[in-house]
């Protein structure tokens, strides 16, 4: 008796984890990719924006160990145009809303950079902050 009950909890449970990735999609049909501030005054990114949608975290990494470890201040993009290495002012300078911007995304994509913790995220910063 209690050996076939298990079987057939077994068995319930077996067909939740199957149909996993149908309530998967079901989730994402309830959750629409959010809608992203672009700047209005700009209309590249530092780079292409296929690449910038993929590669951002590599390039501010490249820009920190640019600055803090090598001392060096510009990038030069591929389009040739130069840019301060900056997460502060070249990045939130055009991306001016952190939370309507790169915070949006990543809550979709369920990551949560720690750059705020010391970085300033929207606004003026204060002095002895890192920008
Ligand atoms: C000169 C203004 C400017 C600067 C500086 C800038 N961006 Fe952008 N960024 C834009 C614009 C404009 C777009 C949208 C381009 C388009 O419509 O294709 C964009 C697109 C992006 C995207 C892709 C969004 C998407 O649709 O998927 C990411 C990610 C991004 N930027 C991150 C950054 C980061 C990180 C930095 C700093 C390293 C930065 N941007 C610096 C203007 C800028
Ligand atoms: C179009 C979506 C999108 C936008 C807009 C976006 N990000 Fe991201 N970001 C991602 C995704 C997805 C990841 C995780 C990628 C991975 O894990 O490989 C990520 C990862 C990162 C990471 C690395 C985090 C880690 O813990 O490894 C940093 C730093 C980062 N983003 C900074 C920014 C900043 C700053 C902005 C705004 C200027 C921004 N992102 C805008 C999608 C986005
Ligand atoms: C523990 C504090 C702390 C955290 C967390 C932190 N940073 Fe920084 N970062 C600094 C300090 C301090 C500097 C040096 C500022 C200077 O030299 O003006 C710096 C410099 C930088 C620079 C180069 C210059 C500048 O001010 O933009 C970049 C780019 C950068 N960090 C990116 C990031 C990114 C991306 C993250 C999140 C993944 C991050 N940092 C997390 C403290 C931090």
């Amino acid at each position: 008796m209690h050996g076939k009950s298990w079987v057939i909890l077994g068995m319930i449970l077996f067909a939740a984890l199957a149909a996993f990735p149908f309530y998967w999609y079901a989730v994402g049909e309830d959750n629409p990719f959010p809608q992203l501030e672009m700047p209005e005054g700009a209309k590249a990114c530092v780079e292409k924006t296929p690449f910038m949608r993929a590669n951002h975290m590599r390039l501010l990494d490249a820009w920190r160990i640019a600055v803090v470890r090598d001392n060096l201040f510009l990038y030069t993009a591929a389009s040739g145009k130069t840019f301060e290495m900056n997460l502060h002012k070249t990045c939130l300078g055009c991306h001016t809303s952190t939370e309507k911007f790169c915070d949006r995304c990543h809550t979709y994509n369920d990551v949560t950079p720690p750059c705020w913790e010391c970085h300033v995220a929207t606004g003026v910063g204060k002095k002895g902050e890192a920008s």
